[in-house]
């Protein structure tokens, strides 16, 4: 391997690589938001969801109260934004608990607050104290103390708690013995030491500091765009005291609290010492888009969004982020429209966002989606957003992919990458493929500007894409061996690119092979039959043989591939998650491809 020192080629890019952090796989409800209680302000659903009740009288009950600000007798929420409290209506001894996000982890000598929003009703209060316990999973006392003092206004009680003994499975115990009403919301157990004191765990925080990352893209991903515009990520929701956050069905399963809100992402980053990278929707939802006259929403949402991030504390959205603590602003400067949106509509969307922010912030840097095929061009992004998810070979024999890229077109940003077949999924393989890949991004980072990894976080209790870097329970992490190529290329990443030789390498044989043919889908079930490949002569190349033999098939995508009575099928990537075509009977689709052969196979 040759050097030459003398021959400095670009610069690399000094925000080269950094990371994803996507609410996906339970990764900050239950991960990174270290609150230890589960559906802690009763949203999640009409019953007692991850709460079990138990009495001795069978005069008592536990219902879910939804106030009803409107109606004739209005029932009180804790605020306007959390209609939704648990009711006790209690005659003798009962207990609530809670285990938590699969256990509640205690660690001994540390301090935790407890804290609990309760209220009584007129004409029939409850008055006796209420116990809080927090238990082994063998039973023993861990830590425990009493609220009391009720009256029908809502009030916060908390208390601080110090574990005797360690336990990853331990629970919370509410207990009380009386007669009467009492609603109680917000229950909520978070540990006394965070990351840097601003709110998340310290391991997976940790664990995601020491990538080095030089740029925090946030909050997603499809989380962005929400199955419909009821469910994409509204920020203004995210922002403020805990409880009037509104929390989120999100599109990977489980319901947000957004307890690591918009601020906090840019506490984040700032932590990090990494660029805040904001991803905003762009009037596309996975099953909706608006047009133009109906985007003034979203544009305002994004000047204001900026002028949270960046505005002088005298400006609307600047005094709110240094009421929330922040008065400093925190100098934003990336900004993505959309992900992995394309076609007509979000090209016009994009048009009128970018121009707008460009109008009011000119050096704010753009990023616009470039997928499937293709991205906006009106105004001319800085930064293009392209997505890779395949198999180790495709990483390795497109590690060469930039060195012919365009070198007058916009930056690329590699915004999400992994691999994620069954061939490479989070082993070695995997992770040397990516390093390979990695080596392309790095040699020609004077077109790619940025690339992180996806997903960063997952916990193993809900995973709900495939391969994910940090895998972690309640008290434990671990990384894939791609976590430690990442890790390596941000702790040695260099200056400047330089010339390589290289010698007597391996010589790279192509299988002897008539061609290949492979089928992938995105983010579906999907299913083949009947496949044939016509040449434009109408000659028929190649009609598949669904009888049985998988390994004829490239394998690619993030799902499973199988063979059910002479049908290719690909499995839910995501349950939930389906294909929206009307007509599901088998008809004769007709695939046009336009293709050419590649010498030697
Ligand atoms: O990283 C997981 C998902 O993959 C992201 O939400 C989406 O952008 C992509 O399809």
């Amino acid at each position: 391997i040759t050097v030459d020192v003398r021959k400095r080629g670009h610069a690399i890019s000094p925000t080269l690589f950094g990371v994803f952090f996507e609410d996906i796989n339970l990764s900050a409800d239950g991960g990174l938001y270290p609150e230890m209680i589960r559906n802690r302000s009763f949203e999640d659903a009409d019953t007692l969801q991850n709460w079990k009740f138990s009495s001795a009288g069978n005069s008592t009950t536990a219902a879910i109260s939804v106030a009803n600000v409107h109606g004739k007798v209005p029932s009180i929420p804790v605020n306007p934004f959390n209609r939704k409290s648990l009711v006790l209506n209690v005659n003798g001894a009962f207990a609530l608990e809670n285990e938590g996000y699969w256990g509640i982890n205690v660690k001994q000598n540390e301090a935790y607050t407890f804290k609990l929003a309760v209220r009584t009703a007129a004409g029939e209060p409850y008055k006796e104290p209420l116990q809080i316990k927090l238990t082994s999973s063998s039973g023993k006392l861990l830590a425990s103390g009493v609220i009391q003092d009720f009256t029908t206004e809502w009030k916060y009680h908390s208390l601080h708690l110090t574990a005797l003994a360690s336990d990853a499975n331990a629970r919370i115990e509410i207990t009380g013995d009386g007669k009467g009403k009492l609603f109680l919301d917000m229950v909520s157990l978070l540990p006394d030491t965070t990351w840097k004191g601003h709110g998340m765990r310290t391991d997976l925080a940790a664990a995601m500091n020491a990538l080095n990352p030089k740029f925090l893209r946030f909050p997603g991903g499809c989380w962005v765009e929400g199955e419909d515009f009821e469910h994409m990520y509204k920020w203004k929701n995210t922002i403020g005291k805990a409880d009037a956050r509104v929390p989120l069905w999100n599109i990977w399963g489980y319901n947000a609290t957004n307890g690591i809100g918009y601020h906090e992402y840019l506490q984040m980053a700032e932590d990090l010492g990494a660029e805040p990278l904001f991803c905003i929707n762009a009037g596309v939802s996975h099953r909706e888009s608006v047009t133009a006259d109906q985007l003034g929403p979203w544009i305002q949402d994004a000047l204001d969004a900026i002028e949270y991030a960046n505005g002088p504390v005298n400006s609307v959205w600047g005094s709110i982020r240094a009421k929330n603590g922040h008065p400093a602003p925190f100098h934003m400067k990336y900004l993505e429209i959309g992900n992995e949106n394309f076609g007509k509509q979000y090209f016009e969307n994009y048009e009128l966002i970018a121009k707008a922010i460009l109008a009011k912030y000119p050096g704010m840097k753009l990023i616009a989606n470039d997928w499937s095929g293709g991205h906006p061009s009106e105004p001319r992004p800085e930064i293009i957003d392209e997505h890779y998810y395949d198999n180790p070979d495709w990483f390795v024999l497109n590690a060469t992919k930039y060195d012919t890229y365009d070198r007058k077109g916009p930056k690329v940003f590699v915004g999400e990458y992994a691999v994620t077949s069954n061939t490479g999924k989070g082993n070695l393989r995997g992770g040397i493929a990516e390093a390979a890949w990695m080596t392309g991004m790095e040699r020609n980072s004077d077109v790619v500007a940025m690339a992180a990894y996806a997903p960063l976080y997952c916990n193993v209790n809900h995973k709900k894409w495939p391969v994910n870097l940090i895998n972690f329970d309640n008290h434990r992490w671990y990384g894939l061996p791609g976590y430690y190529v990442q890790q390596m290329f941000a702790a040695n990443q260099g200056t400047v690119n330089l010339p390589v030789v290289i010698e007597g390498g391996p010589a790279v044989e192509l299988p002897e092979a008539s061609g290949r043919i492979g089928l992938g889908t995105w983010n579906n079930t999907a299913e083949f039959k009947d496949l044939k490949v016509i040449a434009p002569d109408g000659k028929l190349l190649y009609q598949a043989d669904f009888s049985g033999n998988l390994d004829d098939w490239t394998k690619s995508g993030t799902g499973e591939w199988s063979v059910q009575n002479g049908v290719l099928r690909q499995s839910a990537l995501n349950p939930g998650v389906t294909a929206y075509v009307g007509d599901t009977s088998w008809k004769d689709y007709t695939i046009s491809l336009k293709a050419r052969k590649i010498a030697g196979e």
